[in-house]
């Protein structure tokens, strides 16, 4: 691609099955993260939030990278010659997508198909679940190009991996293929390459059979309770069921009960109730 790829096409998505498949769209630089993607990747995901025809988002990148971090051109060397205003600016369109998909009201899939590097953890990170291909790559490369791995990038590592892995991980800059990736815990699972699309479509489609409002109050109780004390999340579990309980049109726990314990139509502890006879 010779001419510059416009603002609105460095995100590419589809709807499907109730799934939103999004994809970094700039293969011609291996999906690196420009100031333009930033812009309309938060655009992207914020018309995607509540469609009622969405349930579950992945996340993924056309070509052979998922996303090689950020554009060391666009978000850098161009941010930088504008001063601290335009170095605060493009950090705050790159922060505010990802920090958007760290509270996504549907649960989020990064399927990672190729290169992850430097901040594209900061969406690895911000996607409920991760699905690496084993051919795929990871690495904190910041320190081959002498910055430390900001941008969440160093908290990402340490949230997800033991400290020592992490402090590895970070000072040699060596990456990580998809099972090693897998083993030190920046993602669920490494699956070969042609499986790779067919795993996250399972995984998405039993998401899609639960409560979609009790998914979204799991998934922040997962990412809140980790920095609480035991008495606070106690607290903050009881707070957030009711508030589900307020939130759930459903009444989605009520039939669940209703359906193992009257119907016998189900087991919780083998399955899911069918949401399908709920009330809303
Ligand atoms: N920033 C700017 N341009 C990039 C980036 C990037 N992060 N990654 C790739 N590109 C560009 C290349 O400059 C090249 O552009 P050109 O065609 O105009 O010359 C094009 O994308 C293709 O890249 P190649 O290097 O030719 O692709 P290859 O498949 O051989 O290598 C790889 C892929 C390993 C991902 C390599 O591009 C690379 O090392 N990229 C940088 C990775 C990185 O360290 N990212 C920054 C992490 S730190 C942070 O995000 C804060």
């Amino acid at each position: 691609m010779t001419t510059e790829r416009a603002e609105r096409d460095t995100v590419a998505f589809e709807i499907r099955d109730g799934v939103a498949w999004v994809k970094f769209n700039r293969p011609e630089k291996r999906n690196c993260m420009s100031p333009k993607l930033n812009r309309q990747m938060l655009r992207v995901i914020e018309d995607l939030e509540f469609r009622d025809d969405v349930g579950v988002l992945v996340l993924s990148g056309e070509g052979t990278a998922w996303s090689a971090g950020m554009d060391l051109k666009e978000y850098f060397r161009e941010s930088e010659a504008q001063g601290l205003r335009g170095v605060r600016h493009s950090q705050r369109e790159a922060y505010a997508w990802w920090e958007r998909l760290r509270w996504y009201q549907k649960v989020t899939i990064a399927m990672v198909n190729g290169w992850c590097f430097g901040g594209g953890y900061g969406p690895l990170f911000a996607c409920d679940l991760a699905f690496c291909s084993d051919d795929a790559q990871f690495g904190l490369s910041e320190i081959n190009w002498g910055i430390l791995p900001g941008g969440g990038a160093t908290k990402v590592a340490t949230e997800l991996m033991p400290m020592r892995k992490a402090m590895y991980h970070a000072l040699l800059g060596e990456n990580l293929v998809g099972q090693d990736a897998a083993a030190a815990g920046l993602v669920n699972e490494s699956v070969p390459a042609d499986m790779l699309e067919a795993r996250v479509h399972e995984v998405a489609q039993n998401l899609l059979k639960k409560n979609l409002r009790a998914l979204k109050a799991t998934k922040d109780a997962v990412r809140r309770v980790r920095e609480m004390t035991y008495d606070n999340a106690e607290d903050y579990l009881i707070r957030g069921q009711e508030a589900l309980n307020w939130h759930d049109g459903s009444e989605g726990r009520l039939e669940g009960m209703k359906q193992f314990l009257d119907e016998k139509t189900y087991k919780p502890g083998l399955g899911e109730y069918d949401k399908s006879k709920a009330a809303g």
